[in-house]
């Protein structure tokens, strides 16, 4: 197939731009290239035959428009968006006209494409979200695709508003739509402001590792190239106009996440003193979600899907890789607020 993937310079975009070449398919990425932005990400495909980058902003429909009818896409796969929560707190307006404008202008053409071409069925827009729309949890419990929508951050607002345009689409103009929220990714090429690398890089520079509050925050960690497969599968086979819940069955409290990482740093990059005596907690987040877990029953039993590493095994390679690649991640510590406390 040729997938329009939007966000294709980012973290997880690019793991499925990876994923969606050596699968056999053809790949038009789009992406603005915002301060989040890597096309260092793609280096092992820029080559490849069946890759083309586009330089766009999702807000312009005029400039989309030009996009599908020169590339003519078989499905979009829809990632671009202002994804750190700690950012929305202190700017909430980049969130606002990127993930809810944003998505907007792209459903716009993307229909307007879909409805010249005679509606074709085969035609898919997939959505990529977040567990977070959901809010939060308490020790029990799980989210699931019926679960209501709770969102609690201007990030978490700004997904669930485009989750709710994407459904609209379908019901009101019959786009052939899907549905993903995913729990927290990581592995290779996470951006140096998110909590997995700054645990790693920061350990290895001798500083603080700060954890919000007491560091009781849960999360289900997802391994990224993990979730790159689910998307592509649900892509392929899932039902129209459905949602997928994708996590990891990883749940760890931020606290026992950040040990887990100095343990294996212990071992691979042994230092003077344990790295967990770098542990260092700060003032919460507001409005710091308690937990977040996923259900994934459906993606399993309707998709066969299930999550391919343990936690222990994804920090093990992902610790590896930033060890094996201070190359990739040295020049990004210097981009606009890495390294600084975001959203207190
Ligand atoms: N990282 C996670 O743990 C996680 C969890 C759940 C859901 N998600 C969702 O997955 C998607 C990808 O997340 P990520 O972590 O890879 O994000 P990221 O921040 O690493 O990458 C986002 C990409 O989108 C591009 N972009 C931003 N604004 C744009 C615009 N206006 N026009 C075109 N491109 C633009 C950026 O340049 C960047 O390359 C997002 O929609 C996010 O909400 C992420």
């Amino acid at each position: 197939m040729k997938l329009l993937v939007t966000g294709g310079a980012g973290f997880i975009g690019s793991a499925v731009v990876r994923q969606a070449l050596a699968d056999g398919h053809e790949v038009v990425n789009l992406d603005a290239l915002t301060y989040a932005a890597c096309l260092e990400n793609l280096a092992l495909v820029a080559g490849h035959p069946g890759y083309a980058f586009v330089k766009a902003d999702i807000r312009d429909q005029a400039v989309l428009e030009t996009v599908f009818a020169e590339h003519a896409p078989d499905a979009v796969m829809h990632l671009a968006a202002e994804s750190h929560v700690d950012r929305s707190i202190d700017g909430p307006g980049a969130f606002i006209e990127t993930n809810v404008l944003g998505t907007y202008a792209l459903l716009q053409a993307a229909r307007g494409y879909w409805q010249d071409k005679g509606r074709p069925e085969s035609f898919r827009f997939h959505h990529i979200s977040t567990d977070e729309v959901f809010g939060s949890l308490g020790p029990e419990g799980k989210f699931t695709e019926t679960t209501p929508y709770d969102p609690r951050s201007p990030y978490s607002a700004s997904k669930a508003s485009s989750d709710h345009l994407v459904r609209a689409w379908h019901e009101t103009y019959g786009l052939p739509v899907l549905l993903t929220n995913c729990s927290n990714n990581y592995g290779p090429y996470h951006f140096p402001e998110k909590l997995i690398p700054v645990v790693i890089l920061n350990a290895l520079a001798g500083q603080p590792i700060p954890v919000y509050g007491a560091g009781e925050n849960v999360r289900d960690w997802l391994y990224v190239e993990d979730h790159a497969a689910a998307l592509l599968l649900v892509m392929q086979k899932g039902r129209v106009g459905r949602s997928y819940n994708i996590g990891g069955e990883n749940e760890a409290r931020n606290i026992d996440l950040v040990r887990m990482i100095c343990a294996l740093l212990d071992e691979m990059k042994p230092a003077d003193r344990p790295y967990s005596s770098l542990i260092s907690f700060v003032a919460d987040r507001p409005g710091h979600d308690l937990r977040y877990a996923i259900d994934p029953t459906r993606i399993r039993e309707e998709l066969g899907w299930r999550p391919s590493v343990t936690l222990e095994e994804g920090l093990r390679r992902t610790v590896r890789w930033y060890l094996d690649n201070e190359a990739w991640w040295r020049p990004l510590l210097e981009r606009d607020g890495v390294g600084r406390r975001l959203g207190a």
